[in-house]
């Protein structure tokens, strides 16, 4: 069994921050969210794993996957995006005859994805599909089942037959290749998963849909990943191994290597990571500090603050906020008492 994780595609609703990297790249918790899905291939047995990454996105995700032990990770390139089955198309040559596991690469689990391989490998089905039960099934891919057994699946149907959505893991063996050379690209342009699953079905075969345990998300949008954030934080077991002076550290806290916290409060769950520099500041539950970043003089909560990224001396506290690679976010004495903002393409910002 292979592992092919889908990691190019333009990631356009997670603008700016898809501006310059892909979304696997961009940490959740601290980690890159790539991290989670090869875990969770090995936490299935899954070893041999094929990454699907872009010619300007190669570079970064082989950069966040640098050091990671126990798989063996080859690279595809797909020079174009042109759908889920496309990605599955180009990487052909690479799986061979292997049944393998789709795994979009920005989609996190809570609980792994074992009894999707397993219930592949305990026999009978030509794909197992993984399903979550969703309030807005209209932006993904829509299960309709009988039992265990899915009838039918429509990518992103303004009217859906139910609530299940396809979760981004899949596994497959070799009869889904031919599905997909014969596919023609839909309304959207792209050549659909979902799609080449139908013809399967449509062949006769059977095609089981398995609830998904625990949480699951798909971080499509700047909320999704706050939220997967604070799932993944909830559950950090707490730790020291940078330097503490004078501040209070409640809660679940970690604080990675060569990170200093100075005359600050630190509620957890929290993450200060590695050479990140608290001073003077509230960090609040549910924040990710990255590492190299900086929060002087100010309070943030609830937040992503990438690598990097400083904030400093800003008078009101910051929540909800995801803050990109690098970013600065200051504030600025004298008159006139004016906003000052340099942003980049699609940027968004609440001023309150
Ligand atoms: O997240 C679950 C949903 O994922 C499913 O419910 C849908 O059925 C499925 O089509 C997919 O929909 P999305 O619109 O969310 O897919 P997205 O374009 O975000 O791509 C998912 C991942 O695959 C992402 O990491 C980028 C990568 N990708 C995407 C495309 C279109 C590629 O590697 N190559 C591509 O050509």
């Amino acid at each position: 069994m292979k592992g092919l994780i889908l990691a190019a595609g333009r990631g356009t609703r997670l603008r700016p921050l898809t501006h310059t990297r892909p979304k696997p790249v961009i940490r959740v918790a601290g980690r890159p969210i790539i991290h989670y899905a090869l875990e969770n291939l090995k936490g299935a047995g899954v070893r041999e794993i094929g990454v699907v990454v872009s010619p300007d996105t190669h570079g970064d995700v082989q950069a966040a996957l640098n050091g990671v032990a126990g798989v063996e990770v080859s690279y595809v390139l797909q020079e174009e995006p042109q759908g889920l089955a496309h990605a599955v198309g180009v990487a052909r040559t690479w799986l061979q005859d292997d049944p393998f596991v789709l795994y979009l690469g920005d989609n996190l689990f809570e609980r792994g994805i074992a009894p999707f391989v397993e219930a592949f490998r305990r026999g009978g089905p030509a794909a197992v599909v993984a399903l979550a039960r969703v309030e807005d099934p209209r932006q993904f891919g829509v299960a309709q089942v009988e039992g265990s057994r899915i009838l039918r699946l429509i990518e992103k149907p303004a009217e859906p037959p139910s609530d299940l959505a396809v979760a981004g893991v899949y596994v497959f063996d070799t009869r889904i290749h031919d599905l997909i050379e014969g596919l023609e690209p839909s309304a959207r342009g792209e050549y659909e998963i979902t799609d080449a699953i139908q013809r399967l079905i449509d062949d006769g075969h059977e095609v089981q849909g398995l609830p998904i345990e625990g949480w699951w998300k798909d971080t499509g949008r700047a909320e999704d990943l706050l939220d997967a954030n604070r799932l993944l934080l909830a559950g950090i077991e707490p730790g020291n191994d940078g330097h503490v002076e004078e501040s209070r550290l409640i809660g679940r806290v970690v604080i990675e290597k060569g990170a200093t916290v100075r005359r600050s409060t630190v509620m957890g769950p929290a993450l200060i990571a590695a050479d990140s520099l608290v001073e003077d500041a509230f960090v609040g539950p549910f924040t990710a500090v990255g590492p190299g970043a900086e929060v002087r003089g100010s309070e943030v909560e609830y937040s992503i603050v990438a690598d990097r990224a400083v904030i400093e001396d800003v008078p009101t506290r910051l929540q909800e906020c995801v803050i990109g690679v690098g970013a600065r976010v200051t504030s600025r004495a004298g008159l006139p008492r004016a906003h000052r903002l340099v942003l980049g393409d699609e940027s968004r910002v609440e001023i309150g």
